[in-house]
């Protein structure tokens, strides 16, 4: 089945000095096959984030269509349309920042269960909490916690327990580990690995890191300047890159990890 289809999306906003648009987007088409994971490169600027609001719903494209799971991707007003967000969610780079930091880690999951699974008695509620928690290596008695007491790596555990609790069948993933310690990005990594096949998920993984692209992706995109240079396996794209932007991008990777 196909997740995710994108046609020829068109995206530009006003810029900051607002005398002129710039274009985020400028016709960009991929397909995804449920249980996949697309890997999503490019440098900064290039339209990754953009891709990601617009494939998750939280913004409409100038033009162009997004179908997810073969219907027409409608607009959310973040909350209203519960069956649209509980398919897509994102998980953000800053695990710090997208928690609110006034919500022990417990009413931070509670309150995503409250509205997936309301018919849950209280006592079943606190108990998915529990299993959200220990699915992404935190102990259910760190519940009462504030997101500053935990690390990074535990925060952006916590995030993809939340985003989980919505039980969605895609996740976005936009720049997950950048903002972690290296020593404990492939930890993360590994636990979003294991996760998409616990649960049979379908990822759009978004990373600068080439390398970590190329770990954890079926299919690759390379984007530049708003549209979409180059797609295939890895080693399609490694074998023949067309692009002059991907060979250079080839060429930085240290010599030592070519193989
Ligand atoms: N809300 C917005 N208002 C104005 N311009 C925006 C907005 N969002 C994105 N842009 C612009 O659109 C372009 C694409 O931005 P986007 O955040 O999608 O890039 P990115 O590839 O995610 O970059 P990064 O790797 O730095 O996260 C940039 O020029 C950016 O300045
Ligand atoms: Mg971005």
């Amino acid at each position: 089945m196909i997740a995710i289809r994108v046609e020829n999306v068109f995206k530009s906003y006003v810029s900051q000095s607002k005398d002129r648009r710039v274009q985020a987007l400028g016709g960009v088409s991929f397909e995804l096959q449920s249980g996949e994971i697309l890997g999503v490169v490019g440098e900064s600027g290039c339209g990754k984030s953009t891709l990601t609001r617009i494939v998750a719903g939280l913004e409409r494209p100038d033009s162009g269509a997004v179908f997810i799971q073969d219907s027409p991707l409608q607009p959310i007003p973040l909350f209203n349309s519960k069956d649209r967000i509980r398919v897509v969610q994102l998980v953000f780079q800053d695990p710090y920042s997208s928690l609110n930091p006034r919500q022990t880690v417990f009413q931070t999951i509670h309150e995503v269960v409250k509205i997936y699974e309301p018919i849950l008695t209280r006592d079943e509620q606190v108990a998915r909490v529990n299993q959200l928690l220990s699915q992404v290596g935190i102990s259910s008695d760190l519940g009462s916690r504030y997101p500053h007491q935990f690390s990074g790596g535990q925060r952006q555990r916590i995030c993809i327990a939340r985003s989980l609790a919505a039980n969605p069948e895609i996740l976005i993933l936009d720049e997950p580990v950048s903002a972690l310690d290296v020593s404990v990005r492939a930890e993360i990594i590994n636990l979003l690995l294991d996760l998409k096949e616990k649960l049979n998920l379908t990822y759009i993984f978004v990373s600068h890191d080439l390398e970590i692209v190329k770990h954890v992706s079926d299919k690759i995109v390379v984007m530049l300047k708003g549209e979409i240079v180059e797609s295939g396996t890895w080693t399609e794209i490694m074998d023949t890159p067309k692009n002059d932007y991907t060979k250079s991008l080839i060429a930085a990777i240290p010599v030592m990890n070519q193989f």
